[in-house]
């Protein structure tokens, strides 16, 4: 029977923290604990969750899981405690090594994050910053495992901002050699340290492509991906951002342009209408009900290899 292998890093804070070797173990452990094949106990161990921003899927699929592993969570809201307060992270992560086995941040900025597993003596795991969203990323590749079995040949094309989420996708993309095409308007480019790392680890460098036309990208894709254009902490580039993406909306025209069999993936929550219609989100091509499900089961296998 399958085991949770112990991961070479202790934290999980980029898709980078895992090998190749790595995310295909947690994958195979996720289905298996998603299929009721697998029983992995981390009886009385404890996950602190830190959301500096809003969260839905993130927080309650990690309760949920902790809590199927038999351990439990505590929610540290910073406006009701000291976070909120601008307690140094270096005394908040100290204090919280000393009471929880491991925990999860979701905050702005990722050098927060790394401020944070720097003094926190117990496994830190990124729930998203403004650069990367790496749980999102083991959720994604595992929706599209279950649907295309493995990853060769398949081509997943995100249309939108080059954000948290595109960034994450492209460097868990690379470590499994899965063709990427990121559409995005001019200027609004992934993290150009992002596409330098990733294009170190494909051995075909020609497996990423950034492009300013979503037509040509969609072309023949097995995947079409999207998120919001304006993600938490930009409000006040909203009004700009959607003006700025008129044309990177996914719609019947975009779809039919895909392999008549592509799936659509959105990792939520969405701005119906404008970068994803309603029609194509509840359409039998959409597995997003799906991929909001298995962060619950990554997350159970993640928290399963962090803390044996
Ligand atoms: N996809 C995702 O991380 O959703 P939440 O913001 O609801 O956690
Ligand atoms: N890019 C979005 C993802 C939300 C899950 C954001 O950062 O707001």
């Amino acid at each position: 029977m399958l085991k949770p292998n112990k991961l070479g890093n202790k934290n999980f804070l980029s898709s980078l923290d895992m090998s190749t070797e790595e995310v295909l173990h947690i994958l195979k452990l996720a289905k298996q604990l998603k299929n009721k094949e697998l029983n992995i106990e981390l009886k009385n161990k404890v996950l602190g969750l830190i959301f500096n921003k809003s969260s839905t899927r993130t927080r309650v699929s990690f309760q949920v899981a902790m809590s199927r592993l038999g351990g439990t969570t505590i929610d540290l809201n910073p406006t009701t405690s000291q976070i909120g307060r601008g307690e140094p992270i270096k005394d908040t992560a100290r204090v919280l090594s000393r009471y929880c086995d491991i925990i999860a941040i979701r905050t702005f900025s990722h050098s927060d994050l790394e401020e944070y597993s720097k003094w926190s003596a117990k496994p830190v795991i990124n729930a998203l910053t403004d650069l990367e969203h790496p749980c999102q990323a083991l959720a994604d590749f595992l929706t599209i495992k279950e649907e295309f079995l493995d990853f060769k040949n398949v081509v997943l094309t995100f249309i939108g901002d080059g954000n948290n989420v595109a960034n994450s996708i492209i460097l868990c993309g690379a470590l499994l050699g899965v063709e990427v095409r990121i559409a995005c308007p001019k200027g609004y480019e992934p993290n150009s340290s992002i596409i330098k790392k990733a294009l170190e680890i494909y051995k075909d460098k020609n497996l990423l492509k950034i492009t300013n036309d979503p037509h040509s990208a969609v072309s023949g894709a097995n995947v079409l991906y999207t998120d919001v254009w304006s993600s938490m902490g930009e409000e006040n580039l909203k009004e700009n951002k959607d003006k700025d993406f008129n044309g990177f909306t996914i719609d019947r025209n975009l779809v039919k342009k895909a392999d008549k069999e592509a799936i659509i993936l959105h990792c939520l929550p969405a701005y119906r209408s404008k970068e994803i219609t309603d029609e194509i989100i509840d359409s039998n091509k959409s597995r997003i009900f799906d991929q909001a499900e298995n962060r619950m089961h990554s997350q159970q296998a993640l928290l399963a290899c962090l803390l044996s």
